[in-house]
């Protein structure tokens, strides 16, 4: 960590060269993983279509890894690749530079060697050490390729957003956001209550709360939950705040509600035995209904939110690409025939105008089409502080530069001066609440004091004015 504090010194002067930088991919480098300090791993030769003397295997526990140990002759961005063999099916690894930042990448399976865009690295002037570290592991590590990044083309943003009855509130939430975009960062943060931890902290409030309309789904209702969320939105919307909702459905049945896997972690995939896909099969099975009355109880709660003249940032169906909840259990298909359905339903039944559409996966066949979508967005725990540029890389591909890009979700709040100097141009970015905010193996308190108080970061005060 402080070695990649210290870069941030030199980073004021960077910020100001990125643009003058040429293009040059004769500049690529290949670091053969072979060649690498190998940690818990091996060399092997089985697999055809390494390049060099063989490629690296056995990554199967957690602090397996492959240094690298690169030069630069300043202190420059660059674009990484790793050449890689998911062949045990789709995998995840953690890159880490110089002990401090770590990204995530994700290799589709893959039955040879490809190269996978793995976002950027800034390189210090002189040695630098790029640590390729297990994470889901089980995957056969050929090389990685650096190659001095070209300036990020400029961003062509949508003009307005894509519901043409948007209201007067949600059209004017999204010009501000555009009139923001690639220029400043929104703080974000999960829940009310960590808003006013972060002003104790940092004396500074969050411009924009994520809330949840958990407790209003009916599976859970039923047994009990009373949701507050509506409320807490209100008092953040009423002293100038932007709100965005998620939404942990809970499965509308076939919850479980067993020792390992509660009823009120019915939204989990692991927690229940209703099927997305079969449900969505016909519009007169019961399962089908019962996902209409879901979708239909949030709607009264949007529509609270609508006639106290509140515009949302909405954000259902997150992480579905993930698998780990129902609705991205049988993958991309069924996903994106349920957000067309609540889109619908929402948008031109309920005549819900108020809503700006934030779409949650990265990967291009879930995606369900820039009809629907304002705005795209992903969620990324990776420790460290850095820019998330991985991510936002492959956001700029699918939205094709047109639509605005959030990190509606993050463990670690990212640092400003990275953001700019990756050109991570992140709209907002939002850290969860218990365990991450809160957790200084995460956030320390001196991190979220400099996020809070940057330049760069939009705080509440900074944001004022911008319904008018
Ligand atoms: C609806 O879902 C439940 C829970 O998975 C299942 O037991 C039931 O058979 C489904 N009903 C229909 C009509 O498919």
């Amino acid at each position: 960590m402080a070695r990649l504090f210290s870069n941030l010194l030199a980073l004021a002067g960077l910020v100001a060269t990125v643009s003058a930088r040429v293009a040059c991919r004769s500049e690529a480098k290949t670091y053969e993983a072979e060649d690498g300090i190998l940690t818990g791993v091996q060399v092997e030769k089985t697999q055809a279509g390494f390049t060099g003397t063989g490629y690296v295997n056995g990554f199967d526990t957690g602090t397996d890894k492959v240094s690298f140990k690169v030069n630069s002759d300043s202190i420059k961005l660059y674009d990484l690749t790793i050449r890689v063999a998911a062949i045990y099916g789709e995998k995840r690894t953690s890159v880490v530079l110089n002990g401090g930042a770590s990204s995530e990448v994700y290799f589709p399976a893959s039955q040879s060697f490809s190269n996978i865009a793995a976002g950027q690295v800034l390189l210090e002037a002189g040695a630098n050490t790029i640590d390729i570290v297990s994470n889901w592991g089980w995957y056969l590590l050929d090389s990685i390729t650096l190659t001095p990044s070209t300036p990020r083309p400029a961003h062509n943003i949508e003009a307005a957003p894509r519901n043409p009855a948007a209201d007067d509130g949600a059209k004017k939430l999204y010009s501000y956001l555009r009139s923001i975009y690639g220029k400043k960062i929104l703080s974000g943060q999960q829940e009310l209550s960590y808003s006013s931890w972060i002003a104790q902290l940092t004396g500074k409030t969050p411009a924009l709360i994520s809330f949840d309309f958990m407790d209003y789904t009916p599976s859970r209702v039923e047994r009990g939950t009373v949701g507050t969320s509506v409320e807490e939105a209100l008092v953040h919307h009423n002293r100038g705040g932007i709100i965005s909702f998620l939404w942990h459905w809970n499965a509308p049945t076939g919850l479980y509600d067993t020792e390992e896997n509660k009823w009120w972690s019915g939204f989990y995939t692991r927690a229940t035995d209703f099927d997305i896909a079969s449900a969505l099969s016909s519009t007169t099975n019961a399962n089908y209904t019962l996902i209409l009355r879901d979708i239909d109880a949030i709607a009264v709660q949007l529509k609270r939110l609508q006639q106290a003249g509140v515009p949302i940032l909405f954000r259902p169906l997150h992480e579905a690409e993930g698998g780990w909840f129902w609705w991205g259990a049988k993958g991309p298909e069924p996903a994106k025939k349920l957000w067309l359905l609540l889109h619908d339903r929402l948008t031109n039944y309920h005549k819900l105008d108020n809503l700006l559409w934030v779409w949650n996966s990265i990967l291009p066949e879930w995606y369900p089409g820039d009809e629907t979508v304002d705005i795209l967005s992903a969620d990324v725990y990776a420790q460290g502080n850095g820019p998330i540029s991985t991510q936002y890389n492959e956001l700029i591909t699918l939205g094709k530069g047109k639509k605005m890009i959030a990190a509606a979700e993050v463990g670690a709040a990212p640092r400003p001066e990275l953001l700019q100097a990756y050109e991570a141009h992140w709209l907002w970015f939002a850290v969860w609440g218990s365990g991450f905010i809160d957790n200084a193996e995460w956030n320390t308190p001196e991190l979220l004091k400099q996020v809070y108080n940057s330049e760069y970061v939009l705080t509440l005060d900074e944001i004022q004015g911008w319904r008018v």
